[in-house]
């Protein structure tokens, strides 16, 4: 930990009182001159800190940005988040950035976060709209032992953990449209990018990436009947910090079941999270459409439609629309 990022825990530990700059210099064995430099920082990066040259330093507002001291601070993983978090105020895509990072040899847990993107990345190269401060735009990189075949059970098992993360800390009822967007009601609130790398048949690296619209308080007209935000359906401000910090906790919690007890119990969840079975759908898949009932999805997240003659097909990937 830097001298920064233990001064600011020290100035928090003052919840809200003054905490006198002789004993942050003693605490830290740095002079106070010193401790006036890291204070100047910390203030460019947004926290608000009163000084008084009798009284010492008073911690008023952490800023409303993703800073790591801040995810970090009350992060319940052992892994995920721990170590590596990449932060920007502005980057094209979070997914691209962890990516390069991975191929440089970034280990399993290293996030990366950004306050926009410029060029958000969708599935099927669609873009995600990326404005500052009100979404969550993180990419985390993982090195999962399993085959490049069972990747699409990463992006399954991340709806899962979005939806967990979502249930927890808001009052929405929300649910997962196969194969990986969240939904409330009908309107997308998340989605998911999974990218790899792949050799022979192993994998290099999964980069996950996840938009989450948090406090986004509109979108723009070709996706606004689409698209809804937490505090659109709930009328209030979330902390994205908060939601980032379970987001991992859920992670490495499924993470850590798939690796030890295989992906059923994963699956399970989805199931109970997803409301799509037994439903008549319409699905795209790369121009042509079937419509049917979702009979199941089976242990490789695979969607099993019956059609109007009661044949089973089998889809792997595809845009649903519910009918
Ligand atoms: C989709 O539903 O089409 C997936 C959207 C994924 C968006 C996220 S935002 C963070 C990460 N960086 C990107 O460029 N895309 C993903």
């Amino acid at each position: 930990m830097t001298t920064k990022e233990q001064l600011l825990i020290y100035l928090k530990e003052g919840r809200g009182s003054w905490v006198s700059g002789e004993s942050l210099s003693n605490r830290l064995h740095v002079s106070r001159s010193a401790i006036w430099k890291h204070i100047g920082k910390l203030r460019e990066e947004g926290y608000l800190i009163e000084s008084s040259p009798k009284k010492g330093y008073l911690l008023r507002k952490a800023p409303d940005m993703l800073l790591p001291n801040e995810i970090r601070d009350g992060l319940d993983t052992e892994i995920f988040g721990r170590h590596d978090i990449v932060y920007y105020s502005e980057i094209d895509s979070t997914n691209t950035k962890a990516k390069e990072l991975a191929s440089m040899g970034s280990p399993e847990g290293t996030l990366v976060i950004s306050e926009a993107q410029t060029t958000g990345r969708g599935r099927k190269g669609r873009t995600w709209f990326s404005p500052p401060r009100g979404g969550i735009y993180i990419s985390l990189i993982l090195r999962p032992t399993i085959s490049p075949g069972e990747a699409p059970k990463i992006t399954l098992l991340t709806a899962v953990v979005v939806a967990e993360t979502l249930l927890s800390l808001t009052p929405l009822s929300v649910h997962i449209k196969w194969p990986n967007d969240i939904l409330i009601q009908r309107k997308k609130v998340a989605g998911i990018l999974t990218e790899m790398s792949t050799e022979m048949d192993a994998i290099n690296y999964v980069v996950v990436g996840l938009g989450l619209n948090v406090n986004t308080p509109d979108f723009p007209d070709d996706i606004t009947d689409k698209a809804t935000s937490v505090l659109i359906e709930t009328g209030e401000v979330f902390s994205r910090v908060r939601l980032i910090r379970e987001y991992l906790k859920w992670y490495e919690k499924y993470y850590e079941i798939f690796q030890s007890e295989g992906f059923a119990p994963v699956m399970k969840r989805w199931k109970e999270l997803s409301n799509i079975i037994g439903k008549k759908i319409m699905v795209d898949v790369i121009g042509n459409q079937f419509t049917g009932e979702v009979r199941d999805i089976d242990e490789e997240g695979v969607l099993i439609l019956k059609d109007d003659q009661g044949n089973d097909h089998r889809v792997v990937s595809g845009d649903v629309t519910l009918m």
